[in-house]
């Protein structure tokens, strides 16, 4: 459950970022996925992301403190071209050292927009999670854009094309802003983790 959501500030590198050792869970995904419209969903707040009508606008390390015992961390986007068409692979070094550095970053969600076919930079930036050991679970967004059938086999698809990189697949949820739709699923997955380090932590002060 969240009861108390804040804002604490936006950080424009890793280093910056908050020194408490809250668990974070960071959201992130191609620009116009519907990052902003999740979090807003999830913490039940209309307008605590911005939903913008500019993709990529967003450069900055966001971080909400969620019933004071953890961070949500809304990512900049990837893969918008006027932002990082200098970087090969399109993700640039504000989100790579985020993920690489954060000490207290538990899992990541990466989101999927539902509607289209794993684009190439989803499956690049998926491999290099992979390689870089990064925890993360999928978010299939904007689910009410489809109907029941469409949205099944959209989903199987991409599930079939991420089942030829692993052979296990990640955690994922199917959601939608406008309905809230797996709303509690996301958060109760949350919940359990969070539950489960609580109690890995005690063991540990024993
Ligand atoms: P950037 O921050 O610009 O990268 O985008 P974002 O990923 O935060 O996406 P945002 O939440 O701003 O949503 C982009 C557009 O998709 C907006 O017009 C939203 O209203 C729309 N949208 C987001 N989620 C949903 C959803 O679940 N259903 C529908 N129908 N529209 C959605
Ligand atoms: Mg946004």
């Amino acid at each position: 459950m969240i009861k108390e959501v804040e804002f604490v500030a936006s950080f424009p590198k890793e280093r910056m970022c908050p020194t408490d050792d809250k668990p974070e869970f960071a959201f992130i995904g191609r620009s116009n996925v519907g990052k902003s419209s999740l979090i807003n969903m999830l913490t039940n707040r209309k307008s605590l992301a911005k939903v913008s009508v500019t993709p990529g606008k967003t450069q900055l390390l966001n971080f909400f403190n969620i019933n004071q015992s953890w961070h949500l961390v809304d990512l900049p986007g990837y893969g918008y071209a006027r932002v990082s068409k200098d970087k090969k692979a399109g993700f640039n070094k504000i989100i790579t050292d985020y993920l690489q550095k954060r000490q207290q970053l538990v899992l990541a969600f990466v989101l999927i927009d539902c509607r289209h076919e794993l684009q190439k930079i989803d499956r690049e930036f998926l491999i290099w999670c992979g390689e870089n050991g990064i925890p993360f679970a999928l978010i299939f967004t904007k689910a009410d854009k489809l109907n029941r059938n469409q949205l099944q086999s959209n989903v199987n698809t991409i599930i079939k094309s991420l089942l030829t990189m692993w052979e296990q697949l990640p955690p994922h949820f199917i959601t939608s802003s406008e309905l809230k739709t797996g709303r509690d699923e996301v958060l109760s997955y949350i919940e359990d983790i969070l539950d489960q380090l609580r109690q890995s932590q005690d063991k540990t002060e024993i």
